[in-house]
């Protein structure tokens, strides 16, 4: 899978050269570039943001440097596709236009079912916003050559999108084939049946006057595994009630 950031704070992403992104990046898994968007602006200042008509406090960024560098990334990509495969997908075909992934506390939830639907995606490209965000005619204008994707990380607000990109590529990145070692280990996992994940232990078996439960001791899996199910269904309805609320007709409530 290709990744393109475009930020203008590129150091911020150096976390995604580290740990199992890293990794997968440097096992070519995940090809994953970096750009600043002041390299397409083309003023002496290198200005990215102007004060918003209609008036207001703080700054929105400049649609302009945005679509060079958007439209850059767009023709570098086409030029990588080998031939073959061009002739194999028509142009109209899901996934064959890039994901524009755009980090917005108004857009719709990134949740897990969302990263395993990019985790599909050949090529995404994150956006990284600051300020107030970006000249909302860029959407329109991008729409023509991505398929454009708002999602919010939470409902809180950050100083830009790059955290936001850091934790979605994590969620994504670690979603696509090879890239965690064992794949069982993305099954059983908090959101990936729309449950939390079961409580964990390792040894020792006693630990500061606390016992590991009788049940995972005693070998029979699958009283274990009902035990971890109880568990899930028990931590999900203390701590987020909602995700069951959610998913009315899941086999877990029946
Ligand atoms: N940018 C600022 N706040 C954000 C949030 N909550 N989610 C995604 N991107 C953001």
């Amino acid at each position: 899978m290709r990744i393109d950031v475009v930020t203008i704070f590129p150091e911020y992403l150096a976390a995604l050269e580290v740990s199992l992104i890293g990794k997968a990046r440097r096992e070519g898994l995940l090809d994953i570039r970096i750009h600043d968007l002041r390299e397409h602006t083309v003023d002496r200042h290198r200005t990215v943001d102007d004060t918003p008509y209609g008036g207001g406090a703080g700054m929105v960024m400049k649609p302009e440097p945005w679509a060079l560098a958007l439209e850059g990334i767009a023709a570098g990509a086409e030029q990588d596709v080998p031939a073959e495969a061009e002739t194999e997908a028509p142009a109209d075909a899901p996934g064959a236009r890039p994901v524009l992934l755009v980090p917005t506390p108004s857009g719709p939830l990134f949740r897990q079912s969302v990263a395993a639907e990019l985790a599909m995606a050949d090529h995404l490209v994150v956006a990284c916003g600051r300020y107030e965000g970006i000249d909302e005619r860029l959407f329109e204008w991008a729409a023509e050559l991505f398929d454009v994707r708002l999602v919010s990380l939470g409902d809180y607000v950050l100083n830009g999108g790059e955290v936001a990109a850091l934790a979605m590529i994590e969620a994504i990145g670690r979603l696509v084939p090879g890239v965690v070692g064992n794949p069982e280990s993305l099954v059983e996992e908090s959101h990936s049946d729309g449950l939390l994940e079961y409580p964990v232990y390792t040894k020792p078996s006693s630990w500061r006057g606390r016992d590991v439960p009788e049940v995972l001791l005693s070998g029979d899996h699958g009283r274990i595994a009902s035990w971890r199910r109880e568990q899930q269904l028990v931590r999900t309805r203390s701590r987020r009630p909602d995700l069951l609320a959610e998913d009315k007709t899941a086999s877990h409530l029946a």
